[in-house]
């Protein structure tokens, strides 16, 4: 591992928020663009805005507050990241797994990760839920690349069940029992900040994708390397390009993420006892 990111950089931004809570966190939550209100839920909170945590990066992007907050969730603790980093931001992969690797350090053993992504399978539509069953990376890099530290995980991690089948199945029930619909599919993560063409979204189908996004892939890697079981959640906010006959535009997104937002924090709400 390279950079700001190894063990001692784990151990030091952990250190640093056990020091701000008074709780033991057992449940993590990444929250993607426009989901960030969730934490208005948190009970008890504390938030430690990432600049003051040890080797903790800063995002950029609009919409993501740059917060971790601590707190009581639906009767858990848990730990919420209000913002996430994304390697189009210029972030490596380590460093955008980092925040993962710090939960699993204070003693998180499982993680739930949203986010906004386009929909690849035609017969989705803006607003769809999706609960990933598994991902296609396809940024090209991951963030176990260097050197590996055993103290984190294994050399060459399984990946065969990256998205518990166990929370996928708890989710659906969920779902059902709160009314609300949920599409189930393939996340193939690319690493933006570019939408893809018409011809690329032809080629993510091919390859046996339903929805497409910028993030996701990599936290989900190191969790996996590290042991933690992970539930991942898509809001489909928009249709990708060459699907209908109209540009994408990250206000699409965050409109229909507003839109769906009550369905998608009850829905996370709801899982949170099964984490
Ligand atoms: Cl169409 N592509 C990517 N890469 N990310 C997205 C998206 C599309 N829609 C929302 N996020």
């Amino acid at each position: 591992m390279t950079g700001q990111t190894g063990y001692s950089h784990i151990q030091e931004a952990a250190q640093y928020i056990r020091e701000q809570i008074t709780i033991q966190p057992e449940v993590g939550l990444i929250l993607g663009s426009g989901l960030g209100i969730l934490g208005d839920h948190l009970e008890d909170a504390v938030s430690i805005p990432y600049h003051d945590i040890p080797h903790f990066p800063v995002s950029t992007v609009e919409g993501h507050a740059g917060e971790l907050m601590v707190g009581t969730l639906n009767g858990r603790p848990a730990a919420l990241m209000r913002g996430r980093f994304h390697m189009y931001e210029g972030y490596e992969a380590a460093l955008t797994a980092f925040p993962v690797r710090v939960m699993n350090a204070i003693g998180i053993g499982s993680l739930l990760v949203t986010n906004a992504a386009g929909g690849v399978n035609t017969s989705f539509q803006p607003g769809d839920l999706m609960l990933i069953s598994d991902h296609l990376n396809l940024t090209g890099k991951s963030p176990l690349a260097g050197p590996n530290d055993n103290r984190l995980g294994v050399r060459f991690p399984d990946m065969s069940e990256a998205y518990s089948k166990r929370l996928r199945a708890a989710a659906k029930e969920v779902a059902a029992s709160l009314g609300i619909s949920v599409q189930e599919g393939v996340y193939a993560s690319l690493l933006g900040p570019n939408y893809e063409t018409p011809a690329e979204i032809r080629m993510l189908r091919t390859l046996g994708a339903d929805a497409v996004g910028m993030s996701t892939v990599v936290e989900v890697i190191a969790a996996r390397h590290s042991g933690m079981e992970v539930l991942g959640i898509s809001c489909i906010s928009n249709m990708a390009a060459g699907i209908l006959d109209q540009p994408l535009s990250h206000d699409e997104v965050m409109e229909t993420t507003d839109r769906v937002k009550t369905q998608f924090l009850s829905l996370v709400k709801g899982v949170i006892p099964y984490l």
